[in-house]
């Protein structure tokens, strides 16, 4: 007994005492445990398969979408309501993994100077938005959210749309040739603020 204490003690101290022999063995055993955690969430159908109604984002939806990233909405709202009962009050159901499928880059974010706004679709008219975005404060007095004026005179970018469609294909967005084709026209002489209200109206609109 004495000399096996004596032995484990004396692999311990050599770990212990050797930075880079510590490094090696605490980033295995952690790489070890992300595998374990990370791995199951690619075969899991809760986390693969979209949700019972979620669509691929139309061409104006999608065009919107690459204005809120654009514009960095990002770094004021999350798109992850937590379940978490004072947010689920506030907010409405959890995010779940099925609704973030065709989401590529997905908007989580990870700061709230305002409020979340994953289940804003279908919260307030598109009208609403309209004057909220072109100048908040005409809408809520006491907002600090900066005016965005010039999404009503910007066209959206009906030449690449098809090209950004085919690209999410190839990551699994199942769009067809025909709505990649009719792309362009289908959002030709739209504003950037019909595109970004459109997006913002679709938001989490699937789950109840
Ligand atoms: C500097 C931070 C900031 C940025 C950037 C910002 N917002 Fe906001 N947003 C807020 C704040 C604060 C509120 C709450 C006050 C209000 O309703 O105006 C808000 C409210 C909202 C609401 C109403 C949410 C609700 O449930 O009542 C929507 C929709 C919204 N923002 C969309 C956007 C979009 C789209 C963009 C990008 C074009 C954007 N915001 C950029 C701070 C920001």
């Amino acid at each position: 007994m004495a000399t096996h204490e004596h032995n484990s003690g004396n692999f311990h101290e050599k770990i212990e005492t050797s930075p880079f022999l510590l490094i090696v063995l605490t980033f295995i055993t952690i790489s070890f445990g992300a595998l374990v955690e990370i791995v199951p969430l690619f075969f899991q159908k809760s986390t693969t398969e979209p949700v019972r109604g979620l669509e691929p984002y139309t061409a104006l939806q999608l065009a919107g979408r690459d204005i809120y990233q654009r514009e960095g909405c990002y770094n004021c709202h999350s798109q992850m309501i937590r379940p978490f009962h004072a947010e689920t009050l506030r907010y409405g159901h959890y995010s779940v993994a099925g609704e973030f499928v065709y989401d590529h880059p997905f908007q989580w974010g990870s700061k709230r100077t305002g409020p979340d706004l994953h289940r804003v679709g279908g919260k307030y008219s598109d009208d609403w938005h309209r004057v909220h975005l072109n100048n908040p404060r005409d809408v809520v007095p006491e907002s600090i959210m900066p005016a965005y004026p010039w999404l009503n005179e910007n066209l959206v970018d009906d030449a690449t749309i098809g090209d950004h469609m085919t690209a999410l294909r190839r990551v699994g967005v199942p769009y067809t040739d025909e709505q990649i084709k009719t792309a362009g026209a289908d959002i030709k002489g739209k504003t950037e603020m019909d595109a970004l209200v459109a997006y913002l109206q679709v938001l989490g609109i699937h789950v109840k």
